[in-house]
């Protein structure tokens, strides 16, 4: 079978690795000739892990092939994966131009009969009106049947989640596009679900907001843990514990960010909306966010008064480890909140730096480890988990900071060690009390 995947971002890019090497002959296509070039080239112009050389493994076998022409694309095709972004609108919707173009590309070039699966994330009601724009442009004669098959992807690991997925989402009002589609996928072993197109596009918007509405609560009572004297962690653990809630995605922190949940919560919004449906829990995850990612500068501002002037260490950029994508990091909002205090910011991330470098130039320093950053520092933020930065020595904190004032948004250190350290910290929902507790809690902490 001919597989084109059309757009070569993030889950294209994965996508089309992860099909070569279970045996695929795929063909991912860009308009992008620049980033088309660099692949060819061997170059991977995204940070993900294990993606460059699996990149590398599978055009070197012949497997997987790079162009930026769309006759060559899709003129053999016999199922076509469409990856392309669906970028945020001023209002809050998603954007499906570029849908709209693949879809144009794709019937002005196809010659055969195609399955195309849709895996980017639309509005509900796209995979049936994008069916219409192919065959209302293409060949006549030729059966077109697309299909609703979204991504669950999370930066990172998105090669790990493409072979270990919890569930394969086929939305699909026609057998043989949804038979072609399984195929596809059939070696990974992975469960399938088959609906139909609306409910499949329904399926993603619901899991992504889910998982945000799962993370602004827990935020929330991390929150309220800090006014009552409650520990988040062993909160989280204790629900966790109950199958019917699940101990994932219950890490209290600075809040999410990332290119799916900040934009998925909105866009579903505007949907209810132009519904006329008051989607009234998704606005509250959404302002739960934007409060929670100013947590930590409020709690410095309180602790240490006025920052200007103060050297301040922003440890973490990227918006989770092992990416380099900044999109609605937190990391952003507390250095725009430092720098209008007038402080004198140094960063440090492994790969992130470049790219916040692009936004904030020579207004912020740029260390090359976390040592040169935290290096006469009188305050230190943790921002994002990475292993180094989770692994830190804490004695380096005391040794290296002018004051060793640590704000960590991530909860990395217990707070039992930092003591012992002498070092002032502060951490999301852990308001000084012991690593584990275990006698009854003060009634009078209320
Ligand atoms: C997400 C979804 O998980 C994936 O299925 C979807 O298709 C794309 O969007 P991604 O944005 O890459 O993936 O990362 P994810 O691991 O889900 O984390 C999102 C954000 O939530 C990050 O900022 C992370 O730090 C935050 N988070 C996650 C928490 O704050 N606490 C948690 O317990 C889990």
């Amino acid at each position: 079978m001919n597989i084109t995947i059309a757009g070569a971002g993030y889950v294209g890019l994965v996508t089309s690795a992860c099909l070569a090497e279970i045996g695929h002959i795929v063909i991912c296509f860009d308009k992008d000739t620049e980033k088309i070039e660099d692949l060819n080239r061997g170059w991977c112009p995204i940070f993900e892990p294990g993606l460059q050389e699996m990149i590398s493994r599978n055009m070197g076998e012949e497997r997987l092939f790079f162009t930026d022409q769309a006759n060559l694309a899709y003129e053999d095709a016999d199922c076509i994966l469409i990856t392309v972004g669906t970028p945020q609108r001023a209002d809050g919707s998603a954007d499906t131009t570029n849908i709209d173009q693949a879809a144009l590309d794709i019937a002005e070039n196809i010659q055969k009969d195609v399955a195309v699966a849709i895996k980017s994330t639309v509005p509900i009601g796209t995979n049936e009106r994008i069916e219409a724009v192919i065959l209302d442009n293409a060949m006549p004669g030729l059966t077109v049947e697309v299909i609703s098959n979204p991504e669950f992807l999370r930066e990172g690991s998105g090669i790990y989640d493409t072979f270990h997925g919890d569930r394969i989402v086929i939305g699909s009002s026609h057998e043989r596009a949804a038979r072609i589609v399984e195929e596809i996928y059939q070696p990974l072993a992975i469960p399938v679900l088959h609906t139909d197109p609306r409910s499949a596009e329904m399926i993603k918007y619901a899991s992504n907001t889910f998982l945000a509405a799962k993370i602004s609560f827990i935020n929330e009572i991390a929150n309220l843990c800090d006014l009552s004297g409650a520990n988040i962690e062993d909160v989280s653990t204790g629900m966790g514990m109950d199958k019917r809630i699940g101990n994932q995605f219950l890490n209290a922190g600075i809040g999410y960010g990332g290119s799916c949940f900040p934009k998925d919560t909105q866009a579903l919004e505007q949907m209810a909306r132009q519904n006329d449906y008051d989607f009234k829990i998704l606005r509250a995850v959404r302002e739960v966010n934007d409060r929670q990612k100013q947590t930590l500068y409020r709690k410095a501002k309180n602790l240490a008064g006025n920052l200007s002037g103060k050297r301040t260490a922003v440890l973490g950029l990227s918006f989770k480890p092992n990416t380099d994508d900044i999109r609605e990091a937190p990391s952003l909002d507390l250095i725009r909140d430092l720098l209008d205090e007038g402080a004198d910011v140094v960063v440090y991330d492994p790969v992130a730096m470049e790219k916040v470098q692009r936004l904030f130039g020579d207004k912020i320093s740029y260390a090359s480890s976390i040592d040169e950053a935290i290096e006469r520092a009188e305050l230190a933020f943790i921002v994002t988990e990475w292993k180094e930065i989770k692994e830190f020595s804490l004695s380096k904190y005391r040794e290296s900071m002018k004051t060793p004032l640590l704000f960590d948004g991530r909860n990395c250190y217990s707070v039992k060690e930092t003591e012992k350290h002498g070092i002032q910290y502060v951490s999301v929902g852990r308001p000084g009390v012991p690593d584990t507790y275990t006698g009854s809690r003060p009634t009078d902490a209320f």
